[in-house]
């Protein structure tokens, strides 16, 4: 005797969960049925890692990984204890997996390639590891932000890595980020939609909790530091007085956090608009395209929302250096529209 569960039956229980990984899985099911379950397995490299890092975020007051280390890394910033232990955490996971051919991290001046894989491997993963660091001893949210590329097939990336990662935003396979604030959340796309998953301590999973995030085609805030107001193109400046005044009746506030996955999350889910201008500290914008600015423009893309550095879409940029800057303008079609009609033609 034996009872067989339709599928239908499995929904209905509500201790059916879906993982990030069964959730890939299903992805990949869904638009090629003969794929291999590597993207998924690269994938549960970087959902390891971000769970290894959520643990050290969340006992950061009683580990010695708050502060900082004492040296300064290739951006020119002192690198946080957090900084170094985070970017290990996710160069070990990733180095685990066979079909991870290169790594590319902030943290890291050149691009990294694991011994003896030349040829094998077929992606490559550029990350930020942690996100917001000066937001660590003050207890405020902090991010880890990803990039997945495919690596060229004729695989001539073994002499010349970095070349091999130096690709447009517009052929990333996948981005996404994870944000430790008040839960830990899991944020993707590969460019099926953007789908989100909240850490669920209990199960030690990422549990499906936002499936298909869109942002909201307007919104009322506006988000940038505006300590460097001075500094600003004059356009910018024109932009947001307009929206300081209010705009078709609705009056904007500012919120900035400083940490920009905490400032783009907000920006996605309650609509808005983020800005990192260039300033003359930064004559090429302070964000980082490769890791920080393509895969939030990806991610905001995929949502219904719209990203440039001010004069191009951000996915369109061809970068030259891993490390290369950008101005960062992302947001509800409604906000960016106004900005790219009062600032783009200027
Ligand atoms: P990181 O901590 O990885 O260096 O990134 C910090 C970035 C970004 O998270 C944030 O939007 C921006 O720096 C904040 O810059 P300001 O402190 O100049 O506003
Ligand atoms: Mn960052
Ligand atoms: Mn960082």
């Amino acid at each position: 005797m034996s009872q067989t569960l339709t599928a239908q039956d499995a929904v209905r229980s509500d201790a059916n969960i879906i993982t990030v990984q069964q959730h890939i899985l299903n992805e990949q099911r869904r638009l090629s049925p003969d794929a291999s379950g590597s993207f998924s397995w690269l994938l549960s490299g970087i959902t390891l890692a971000t769970k290894m890092i959520s643990a050290r975020v969340r006992r950061a007051g009683l580990l010695d990984v708050t502060g900082q280390v004492g040296n300064v890394n290739v951006q020119g910033e002192q690198q946080q204890k957090l900084d170094v232990w985070a970017d290990q955490a996710l160069i070990h996971c990733l180095g685990v997996r066979e079909n991870v051919a290169i790594i590319a991290s902030e943290e890291s001046e050149h691009a990294i390639t694991f011994d003896g894989r030349t040829g094998r491997g077929k992606y490559a993963v550029l990350f930020d590891p942690l996100d917001g660091s000066s937001n660590i001893d003050v207890n405020v949210s902090v991010g880890t932000i990803f990039s997945i590329v495919e690596l060229p097939a004729d695989r001539k990336y073994q002499t010349d890595p970095t070349t091999a990662v130096l690709q447009a935003g517009a052929r990333q396979l996948a981005a996404g980020y994870v944000i430790y604030g008040s839960s830990t959340m899991l944020v993707y796309t590969t460019g099926h939609g953007v789908h989100g998953f909240t850490l669920d301590p209990a199960v030690g999973a990422y549990v499906l909790s936002h499936e298909d995030m869109r942002i909201p085609n307007a919104g009322n805030i506006y988000s940038c530091n505006t300590a460097n107001w001075n500094e600003f193109p004059a356009g910018y400046r024109e932009y947001m007085k307009t929206l300081r005044e209010g705009v078709d009746g609705r009056a904007y506030t500012l919120r900035y956090i400083g940490s920009l996955v905490a400032d783009f999350h907000r920006t996605l889910v309650n609509g808005g608009v983020f800005l990192y201008p260039a300033t003359t500290s930064y004559p090429q914008g302070k964000l980082r395209l490769l890791y920080e600015a393509n895969p939030i423009s990806f991610i905001a893309e995929q949502a219904g929302g719209i990203a440039t550095d001010g004069k191009q879409r951000i996915l369109d940029i061809v970068p030259s250096d891993i490390h290369e800057r950008t101005p960062l303008v992302v947001g509800s079609p409604a906000e960016m529209m106004r900005f790219q009609a009062t600032v783009e033609q200027t």
